[in-house]
């Protein structure tokens, strides 16, 4: 079975960081979301994966995915412009042929293997499978009501007054049937080609559309706080304690961190679950739980917990960073005698003072 990987798509929810980087290269736990999708994908034995990507970030898409520690065949397919999920598996085509396949959104994080759904799939061969998961906001995803008997009876995009609190997970299983059903709908009210739509479709035409409620938490990591909770989850789950850096004897770590090689830890404390990138330098900080601190990082006289902190930051003197992300080399730095907690979202190469 071949895989298609949604990389494209413009990520305006995730913005500043989005102006200058994709959403699916955004690190949790300092390894980009499309890598935790890949590693989903290669467990699976799927080594055909076709990569949707935009002009503006598919160069970028290319480059991270060249290390390839998956042993992949990666074809990537340019969407000049994101017009919906459903466009993407137009693109895609030639790429998918009359294959089967798994479409994964480059965005979503999930807590388990899809083996067993993509078993399911194979043994009974319907030309749809997806997947559930009750949230408690439908109204930001597509929709499915199910009857009595576990039949999908509607799916909806973003209903304005959801019917259900079935969410439609960013992982589905199609036949080549698919692709005839992507031909038969109109775009959405927002202008896209709704995958939703397109499933409906093959409804309406009498296919076999299954589902599967999904066991494990789920995460789309299109907003900041989805982001934060993705390397939360990420951090509990799957974090072992590892200290390659050096760590002098005034400092303490406690629990499960990671300090990469060549980072330096002075007179500091981290509480794990935590992970501290190649090259950084914590002098006088403390780090609390749930933090991810990228490569390079220069950080002095801080107290930071629940963030993510890429590549290259500089934070200096800063009373409290909490439930924040900074994008790569961006600077936080306090100049006044005022103490507070400091909350923040900021892009790339920005400069705070405090
Ligand atoms: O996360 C699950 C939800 O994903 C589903 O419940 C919805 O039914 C489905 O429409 C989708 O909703 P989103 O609004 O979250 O999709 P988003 O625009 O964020 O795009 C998902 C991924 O696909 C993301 O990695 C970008 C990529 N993409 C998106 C579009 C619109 C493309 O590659 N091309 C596109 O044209």
């Amino acid at each position: 079975m071949k895989a298609l990987v949604l990389a494209g798509g413009k990520g305006t929810r995730l913005r500043p960081l989005t102006h200058t980087a994709a959403k699916q290269l955004i690190p949790i736990a300092n390894r980009p979301i499309l890598f935790y999708v890949m590693d989903q994908i290669a467990q699976l034995n799927m080594t055909e994966v076709g990569v949707v990507i935009s002009p503006e970030t598919g160069s970028a898409i290319r480059d991270a995915l060249a290390s390839n520690p998956w042993g992949c065949h990666f074809t990537f397919i340019p969407q000049d412009e994101p017009l919906g999920l459903a466009h993407a598996v137009k693109v895609g085509r030639d790429f998918l042929e009359s294959d089967a396949f798994l479409m994964y959104l480059g965005d979503n994080l999930i807590g388990e293997s899809l083996q067993d759904y993509v078993n399911e799939f194979e043994r009974t061969k319907p030309d749809a499978l997806i997947l559930l998961k009750e949230v408690d906001n439908p109204r930001m995803f597509g929709v499915a009501e199910v009857d009595g008997s576990g039949r999908i009876t509607r799916l909806t995009e973003k209903p304005d007054d959801p019917q259900s609190k079935l969410a439609l997970v960013g992982t589905y299983l199609f036949s080549q049937e698919i692709h005839a059903a992507v031909d038969a709908i109109a775009p959405s009210a927002r202008g896209e080609l709704e995958i939703t739509d397109a499933i409906q479709a093959l409804l309406e035409r009498g296919k076999t559309v299954q589902s599967s409620r999904l066991q494990s938490w789920w995460l789309d990591t299109g907003k900041k706080d989805d982001l934060l909770e993705a390397n939360r989850l990420v951090l509990d789950g799957w974090v072992q304690r590892d200290l390659r850096g050096n760590v002098d004897s005034e400092s303490r770590v406690e629990g499960r961190v990671v300090v990469e090689d060549g980072a330096q830890i002075i007179r500091s404390e981290i509480q794990g679950p935590a992970v501290i990138g190649k090259g950084t330098t914590l002098e006088n900080v403390r780090v609390g739980p749930y933090t991810s601190i990228g490569s390079d990082c220069s950080i002095t006289s801080t107290k930071l917990e629940h963030c993510v902190i890429m590549d290259g930051v500089r934070l200096e003197g800063v009373e409290q960073l909490k439930d924040s992300i900074l994008g790569q080399h961006a600077t936080v730095r306090r100049t006044t005698d005022q103490q507070q907690i400091l909350r923040l979202m900021i892009g790339d190469d920005a400069e705070v003072c405090v």
